[in-house]
């Protein structure tokens, strides 16, 4: 039978494994999916150990994603944008490198949010790796703005930079208020119960904030909320990520809705 997993430290927390045997008893595949708790120390003596064992491919999480990137033979030209790998596909003679993290944004945006990104404004906060990992995706939107904005400013501008967009200081966003019809949260301050340094005025009438976290209402999302935007957690993306993967894999895609469904029962 055809074996995937998911690799990370910590793992237990993962829903992964569910996700696609979900998507597997959903397409009839015949395949199953695992979730491997890797030594901190040792990622790339256990990818090749699954793989010698008749492995097909593999989900990257937290810390590994960057790893996973230089271990690749091979990169899609959107794990090459985003710096970081999070799904590897065993190939004869060698591994390709893929990262469906910006595609399931889009993805949740577009298909199960119903909002569209091409001509909308969009700030993103945060310009860490899951910020950078869905600005390709989001600019082959065609947005008609896509502006960074951190709490550290020179982060967002390298970052910015290297993509050919604008930053925007936060303490800006108070002084010259500016409006988005999206406003992505890719920081990881839910974590902490943190607030972000953001005046309201950022959320345009009917804009949609989402904040890539899920599991928990965040500060940002309260805030949003509070401030009349229609608010978004990242369940959907985690689960249209792990569709773009298992279409990668199988070349079938299975239909995302029940599966989000079924989490959001249990969540
Ligand atoms: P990840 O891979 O999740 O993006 P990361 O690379 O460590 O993790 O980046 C974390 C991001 O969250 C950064 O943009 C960070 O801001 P700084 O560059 O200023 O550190 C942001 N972040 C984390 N905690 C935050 C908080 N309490 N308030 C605002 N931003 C925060």
């Amino acid at each position: 039978m055809d074996k995937y997993a998911v690799i990370g430290h910590p793992i237990s927390h993962s829903q992964s494994p569910r996700i696609h045997t979900l998507f597997a008893q959903q397409t009839g595949q015949v395949m199953t999916y695992e979730a491997i708790l890797a030594p901190l120390t040792e990622f790339r003596q256990t990818v090749e150990s699954f793989r010698a064992h008749g492995g097909r491919g593999m989900s990257v999480t937290v810390p590994f994603k960057e790893e996973a990137y230089r271990m690749a033979t091979r990169l899609s030209d959107r794990a090459q944008a985003a710096g970081a790998v999070n799904t590897l596909i065993f190939e004869e003679g060698g591994i390709l490198g893929e990262n469906t993290d910006g595609a399931g944004l889009v993805r949740d945006i577009t298909q199960n949010l119903s909002r569209t990104i091409t001509g909308r404004r969009i700030l993103l906060v945060g310009a860490g790796g899951a910020a950078r990992g869905v600005i390709l995706p989001l600019l082959n939107m065609k947005p008609s703005e896509l502006v960074i904005t951190n709490r550290t400013a020179p982060k967002a501008e390298a970052l910015a930079r290297t993509f050919g967009i604008e930053s925007c200081p936060m303490d800006a966003l108070f002084l010259s208020p500016r409006a988005f019809d999206l406003v992505i949260n890719a920081t990881s301050s839910g974590l902490s119960e943190a607030a972000l340094d953001l005046p309201d005025s950022v959320f345009a009438p009917g804009c949609l904030a989402y904040d890539m976290m899920y599991g928990r209402l965040t500060p940002f999302m309260a805030q949003a909320h509070a401030a009349h935007a229609r608010v978004a957690d990242g369940l959907g993306m985690l689960v249209e990520q792990a569709s773009e993967a298992f279409f990668l894999w199988r070349g079938v895609r299975p239909v995302s809705e029940p599966v989000l469904a079924a989490l959001k029962g249990t969540s």
